[in-house]
């Protein structure tokens, strides 16, 4: 086994859309990190299995099926989660799509599609962590907070995305939905937290980085230089589930190479 921090060590950790891209990577960062992993995923269970084996060659995981969007299987998830791992302590919101058209041109299932899986997927997910962590009332000791969850969000909670008003729109909700439920349960020592990753290569955006001529164009938004990779949000993830991020709710950390800084600005303006 590499010699790594094993900071989640002893906690349980619930990933959803966690079979491919920034998902996985958290899953897979969080099992060499020591935490009992659940991978979720909705549609390519072998997937979900290949990042199940691999956790498993050092530490404890297993796949769960749900659609995020299904209040239903929602449910049953986190019941089957916690038979399995007994308790709850991390939930990572991931689960994400894009449906990308010109708004003339955009379906009314377009937009309901991507606005349930990114913003009402979380919401439900959110939910049932809440509830599982008060179901505890106590995080096992040295643990510090009763829960974490962190929701993936996007640089585009904050930048405006033409062709992708769904999206946009869904990740500026995330935002204010993490914020929100950050504020009401902070008192229970329950932490609330989004990652917004910028350019990340993962297949979501494979056309923006899989030619080198998209990829040039790509990196004039991004001031440092590089693509992102899923390792890259999924080491912010590591740390802001474990105790050394205590103090920290409510919070968005950006991981997009600077994306965020109106590259276009850089001597002009
Ligand atoms: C989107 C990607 C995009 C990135 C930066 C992400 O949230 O899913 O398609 O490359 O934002 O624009």
């Amino acid at each position: 086994m590499p010699q790594v921090n094993r900071i989640l060590r002893g906690q349980t950790a619930l990933v959803t859309g966690a079979s491919s891209g920034i998902g996985r990577a958290i899953a897979l960062a969080f099992g060499a990190a020591g935490a009992a992993v659940g991978v979720n995923y909705r549609s390519d269970r072998k997937a979900a299995e290949r990042v199940v084996t691999e956790i498993v060659k050092h530490g404890e995981a297993a796949a769960f099926h749900a659609d995020v969007t299904d209040e239903r299987q929602v449910e049953a998830m986190f019941a089957a989660f916690l038979e399995r791992f007994g308790t709850l302590d991390i939930l990572v919101a991931n689960a994400g799509i894009q449906r990308d058209a010109p708004i003339a041109e955009m379906t009314l299932a377009d937009w309901r599609a991507v606005l349930d899986v990114n913003l009402t997927g979380q919401f439900l997910c959110a939910r049932a962590a809440i509830r599982a962590f008060r179901a505890r009332k106590q995080a096992p000791p040295p643990l510090r907070a009763l829960g974490k969850i962190i929701c993936i969000s996007s640089v585009h909670e904050v930048i405006p995305w033409a062709y992708r008003v769904n999206y946009a729109a869904s990740k500026g909700g995330v935002m204010l939905m993490m914020k929100s439920l950050a504020q009401e349960v902070a008192a229970e020592k329950i932490r609330v937290n989004s990652i917004a990753p910028g350019a990340i290569r993962t297949d979501i955006n494979r056309a923006a980085w899989a030619t080198p001529a998209a990829l040039e164009a790509l990196l004039e938004l991004v001031p440092y230089g590089r693509i992102g990779e899923p390792e890259d949000v999924a080491r912010a993830a590591v740390w802001l589930a474990s105790d050394d991020s205590d103090y920290v709710t409510g919070t968005t950390l950006f991981v997009d190479g600077g994306m965020t800084l109106y590259p276009g600005f850089e001597g002009e303006g």
